[in-house]
C-alpha cells in the first residue's frame, strides 16, 4: 500500500469513527484511527458523559481499545474532525499517545479534505515517560 493509500485510509477510517461519536454535550465530533506496526487499524470516537470529567477523546479510546486487543506497537495515529482549523489532540491524550506510541507522525484531517501531519515530539517537546521513574 502506498502512503498516500495507508493516509486515505486511516482517514476514512477516523472519519466512519467520527461518525460513532457520543457528544451530546459538545456536539464536537472526533474520529480517530491508530495503525499498528503490522497495519492493523483501530478507531476511537470520543465518549461524553453528564459527569462531564469522565469524558473520553477519540484518540484515547483507539488507542486503549488497541492495547485491549494486544496491540502494542503503532505506526501513526489520524484525527478528522469537522472544523476548517484542524484540530491537535488535547494535551491529556498527547501524553497517552507519547507513552503508548512514542515518537509517531499524526495527522490531523477535517471533512474538507484538508490534513497536516506532525510528529509526536513536535507536539509534546521535553514529554515525561516512564524513563524517569527510578526505583
Ligand atoms: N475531544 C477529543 O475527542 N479529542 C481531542 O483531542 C480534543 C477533544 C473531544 C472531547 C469532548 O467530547 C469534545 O471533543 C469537546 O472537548
Amino acid at each position: 500500500m502506498s502512503s498516500e493509500t495507508a493516509k486515505a485510509t486511516l482517514i476514512a477510517a477516523a472519519r466512519d469513527a467520527r461518525e460513532r461519536a457520543h457528544a451530546p454535550f459538545s456536539h464536537f465530533k472526533v474520529g480517530a484511527a491508530v495503525e499498528s506496526v503490522d497495519g492493523d487499524v483501530t478507531t476511537g470516537c470520543n465518549i461524553e458523559n453528564a459527569s462531564y470529567g469522565l469524558t473520553l477523546c477519540a484518540e484515547r479510546v483507539a488507542i486503549f481499545k488497541a492495547v485491549s486487543e494486544g496491540i502494542r506497537k503503532f505506526r501513526s495515529l489520524t484525527i478528522v474532525v469537522d472544523t476548517d482549523e484542524l484540530t491537535p489532540p488535547c494535551g491529556a491524550c498527547r501524553q497517552i499517545i507519547w507513552e503508548f506510541c512514542g515518537d509517531i507522525p499524526v495527522t490531523m484531517a477535517n471533512l474538507a479534505g484538508r490534513t497536516e501531519t506532525m510528529q509526536m515530539s513536535d507536539l509534546l517537546p521535553k514529554a515525561f515517560d516512564a524513563r524517569f521513574l527510578v526505583d
